[in-house]
């Protein structure tokens, strides 16, 4: 018996000394301490001693029982501290508060300039709308007062989907519609004047250069009320574009063409680098080219619910496209549009807001 108790304990030691985790070790007290284990064992060699021996054989196993018993747990407790201690390293080696090393991120130009202007039409009673990506022929055309085939839809050529009559908006006035049948009842209910302010990504199939991009940012204004006139536009766009550009500025407007607006402007504003005597900005004019604006068209008044057929003049209202990404291109000199959407950090990383 004592032979076999010693070989056990050789084992047993050997085990021990092997166990690295949990599963080891649940694997060694299955294999000694259960009740199918090798202690269990010898007490079933027991029986086969002699009587008068039995007992001191007995209490040889139990002592040898309760020595490995200690030793197995002894170790559990150790493996037990040193999962703790791991745990405890890994969560001090964790502060939130240290310096990761990692650049902090930045407002891409694009969106810098939104939120200017945003902050600007809010302070002017305007809301901010948004609007889908994705639109149908009717709103990004129709609505507009671009029938199918009409000349004006070769400059507004986009992308069209799968899905039938599902197109990536060519332009924010694809929004137009929508708005005005949001704010219109307000509008003959309570007299409120709609005036919102719609910026939004657009799409063009254009061959991309310097200055063209078929992915690019607008941002659309229009204010309808009672008796709004040309001269509410001009005094309404000087106000809003000496605060975009943080000090007076002198405008002036030329005849454009755009389906829905009656009459339709290009403006433009006095070129703020040389003050009007021309420099390489304004290619020598003395002005640049902001804006397309104008009158809103009877007929989008009307499909937006606005007027109906018998007093198309009832409510009027003046509609304005701000390039986006045009702006942003003068206001912080950026001489490359393909800079916008080109994901390189070098470029996009620099631009804080004033
Ligand atoms: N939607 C026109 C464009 O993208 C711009 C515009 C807006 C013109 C509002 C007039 C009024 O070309």
């Amino acid at each position: 018996m004592n032979e076999l108790i010693e070989k056990l304990k050789k084992q047993f030691d050997e085990k021990l000394a092997e166990v690295s985790d949990e599963n080891s070790l649940e694997k060694l007290r299955l294999d000694f301490l259960s009740k199918k284990g090798q202690i269990s064992g010898l007490m079933k060699e027991l029986a086969k001693v002699p009587n008068e021996k039995k007992k001191e054989y007995g209490q040889m196993i139990n002592t040898f029982k309760q020595e490995l018993t200690e030793q197995f747990d002894a170790r559990r407790e150790e493996l037990l501290k040193k999962q703790e201690e791991l745990l405890i390293r890994m969560t001090e080696s964790y502060d939130e508060s240290l310096p990761t090393g990692n650049p902090c991120g930045s407002y891409h130009p694009i969106t810098l300039v939104q939120r200017e202007l945003e902050d600007i039409f809010e302070s002017m009673g305007f809301n901010v709308e948004d609007y889908n990506e994705i639109v149908d022929d009717y709103h990004c055309f129709e609505a507009l007062n671009i029938p199918k085939f009409h000349p004006a839809r070769d400059m507004q050529d986009t992308y069209y989907l799968t899905t039938p009559n599902q197109l990536l908006k060519s332009h924010t006035s694809a929004a137009q519609n929508a708005i005005l049948k949001k704010y219109g009842p307000a509008l003959k209910e309570s007299g409120r004047p709609i005036r919102a302010v719609f910026p939004g990504r657009c799409f063009r199939n254009e061959a991309i250069d310097a200055s063209h991009e078929n992915t690019f940012f607008q941002m659309e204004g229009i204010m309808v009320d009672k008796d709004i006139s040309v001269s509410n536009l001009i005094y309404f766009m000087k106000t809003m574009l000496s605060e975009v550009f943080g000090r007076e500025v002198t405008v002036r407007l030329r005849p454009g063409f755009f389906p829905f607006v009656e009459p339709g402007f290009e403006l433009d504003i006095k070129c703020l680098i040389c003050g009007g005597s021309g420099c390489s900005s304004c290619k020598n004019s003395g002005w640049l080219e902001l804006c397309p604006c104008g009158m809103i068209h009877p007929n989008v008044l009307k499909y937006g619910g606005i007027n109906t057929e018998e007093d198309p003049y009832e409510y009027t209202g003046f509609a304005f496209g701000l390039g986006l990404t045009r702006l942003a291109m003068m206001k912080y000199g950026v001489g490359d549009i393909r800079a916008f959407n080109s994901g390189d950090l070098n470029v996009l990383s620099q631009f804080v807001s004033r």
